[in-house]
């Protein structure tokens, strides 16, 4: 939700600043820009559209310091005027979130005289500190901040003056040491390469960057010292790896998510069983993909430990008033460990006394701060705007936490990388993809888990397809949905668990007798035959039947990858969309 970069060091800032952008870029790519100093004067380029564009204007940007930032529009259209850098006198910045007060502080301004280019929230930043500038930026920043209401990561520099002033309220900000100078960035991975260990600043901090390196403060703007971790980050987990583009790279990366998740959980399995015993109520949240994982997951609770779960959507869920007793365990579930409604949920258990649980693919995010334990989804780096790995590895995590609640067996999970790579490299969606690409609507189908699967399927296929698609419980077809079927729809229906494999055949049938499109997604050898001739039929490897999500799950991510580019698609940057919603 906006990717924000800062340098200051020997080297050049422009081309530094621009390698940063393209790294930051899943985070919005509605406009990008640069500015930079070169000690005396900062001069900016700012550009509607993708991080490449800017290329070509490096040239007019001289100078060792400067600031950049990818936009994901939330005030005011994708365009050249709305895209930052923002510029007020002699100071410009950079802004990730939302200030929720801009319209008064914006009033202010005007009465005051001030004047506005842009119609973003953010602009009022680089007012008020402009306004507060006494001949040091960082007192001016601190003064400003404490008029913001909101979320913000903000960079600023001020021309004529040395060094890159910082500001931290929840949103991230990550500051590190390379050998050429300075760094700041909204995430660890725009860093790898680049900088060995890196800091996570915390909300209420203040930085300020030169070319030696960097002080933290708090809100008083005292020195405060703040943990260095080692960069994880590699500089081939932002590289496509010869795949043509992250997605597919990161779906044929899911056997070793479920492989690393599974091993990392045997580092926090003592902690999770002590953490939650006496466990007698489990609510699962997350937001899009997250949730549907938790979906899966309430079978394993339900199923593995015998214990009541409720699932939310965690933008729900903290707007409610919601019931939780010294026994509530809360699992809050989310790859980025940043999407505010999953943090904010998971804030409001922890603070009305529930044991919280972070499942996350981000060590030091947001989530991790707030939880009473972290259990890590090891899928590794993910840079496509849609989730894939970390689904199946938050599958993984989930699978393994209900097992140890309950004293369960895990070991039929360990088959999930085997049948994973076997699926992957032995399907062949292309008819299916061909059926959905020339449909005016699909309708993914399942029961029990597949059921959860179909809605990650429908959420995967629309995000980056666009195609127009729902998920259904098969069962419920008939109860509505089925008059929406005619020869210009498809059915994908999924079949993984062989008890309810002759109620989604009834399904199946359904779709058949009113003349839709039919295709079926199984692990089941029976079910296969029973369509063969009938049906486009995608035969996955048979497996343990509360394994197959993970399996079924590589099928459908697939399938949506191969629509999108038969339609011509980015699928790692679908239309409107954000990897990590900071914002409300
Ligand atoms: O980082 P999170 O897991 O909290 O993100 C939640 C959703 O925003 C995310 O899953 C989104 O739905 C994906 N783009 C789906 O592919």
């Amino acid at each position: 939700m906006c990717g924000i970069i800062g340098y200051i060091g020997k080297k050049a800032a422009a081309p530094t600043i621009y390698g940063g952008l393209l790294r930051l870029e899943y985070r919005g790519y509605d406009s990008a820009g640069i500015a930079v100093s070169d000690g005396r004067k900062v001069r900016q380029v700012k550009l509607a559209g993708r991080v490449n564009l800017l290329e070509g204007r490096l040239s007019a940007l001289c100078g060792n310091a400067g600031i950049g930032h990818t936009r994901w529009a939330t005030h005011g259209a994708p365009d050249d005027v709305n895209a930052h850098p923002h510029r007020a006198g002699k100071i410009t910045i950079v802004h990730n979130g939302i200030i929720e007060n801009y319209a008064e502080l914006k009033r202010e301004a005007l009465a005051l005289g001030e004047t506005f280019l842009s119609e973003t929230d953010s602009e009022v930043i680089a007012c008020l500190i402009n306004r507060y500038y006494r001949g040091k930026i960082l007192p001016a920043l601190k003064e400003a901040c404490g008029r913001l209401r909101g979320s913000y990561a903000i960079l600023a520099i001020c021309e004529g003056e040395d060094g890159i002033a910082v500001a931290k309220n929840k949103s991230p900000v990550v500051i590190g040491c390379g050998a050429d100078g300075t760094y700041v960035s909204s995430d660890i991975p725009a860093l790898a390469g680049l900088c060995g260990e890196v800091c996570i600043a915390e909300d209420g901090d203040y930085a300020f960057l030169t070319a030696e390196g960097f002080e933290i403060y708090d809100g008083a703007l005292n020195r405060v010292s703040r943990p260095m971790q080692k960069n994880r980050a590699l500089p081939e987990d932002v590289d496509k790896g010869g795949y043509p583009h992250f997605m597919l790279k990161e779906i044929y990366r899911s056997p070793r998510a479920a492989e690393d998740t599974v091993r990392a959980f045997g580092g926090v399995k003592q902690k999770f069983c002590k953490y939650a015993e006496g466990t007698g109520r489990v609510i699962l949240a997350g937001c899009g993909t997250a949730y549907n994982s938790c979906l899966a997951a309430r079978r394993y609770f339900e199923s593995f430990a015998r214990v009541p779960c409720e699932v939310e959507t965690a933008g729900e869920y903290r707007y409610k008033n919601p019931v939780i007793t010294p026994s509530t365990l809360v699992i809050a579930v989310s790859q980025s460990g940043e999407t505010a409604d999953t943090v904010e949920a998971a804030a409001l258990a922890r603070g009305r006394g529930a044991k919280v649980i972070a499942v996350t693919n981000a060590p030091f995010s947001a989530l991790t701060r707030i939880a009473g334990l972290t259990v890590p989804v090891a899928a590794g780096f993910e840079v496509c705007v849609a989730a894939t790995k970390s689904y199946t590895g938050q599958l993984a995590a989930l699978y393994l936490m209900a097992k140890a609640l309950g004293g369960g067996d895990p070991s039929p999970l360990e088959e999930a990388p085997s049948k994973i790579k076997a699926a992957l490299d032995d399907m062949d969606i292309c008819a299916v993809a061909d059926m959905c690409v020339h449909s005016r609507g699909v309708y993914f189908l399942g029961r029990d888990l597949d059921y959860a699967t179909a809605l990650e399927a429908s959420l995967k296929l629309k995000e980056v397809s666009y195609i127009q698609c729902e998920g259904y419980a098969a069962g419920e077809l008939k109860h509505g949905a089925l008059a929406l079927i005619d020869g210009e729809k498809t059915a994908v229906t999924i079949i993984s668990d062989p008890a309810l494999a002759g109620k989604c055949e009834n399904a199946v049938e359904q779709v058949i007798s009113r003349g839709g499109k039919v295709a079926v997604i199984t692990t089941l050898a029976q079910v296969a035959s029973a369509f063969g001739g009938r049906a486009e039929v995608v035969l996955l490897p048979q497996c343990d039947k509360y394994v197959a999500p993970l399996v079924t799950a590589a099928a459908v991510q697939v399938l949506a990858y191969r629509c999108a580019v038969l339609l011509g698609r980015n699928p790692d940057m679908p239309r409107n969309l954000a990897k990590s919603v900071t914002v409300e």
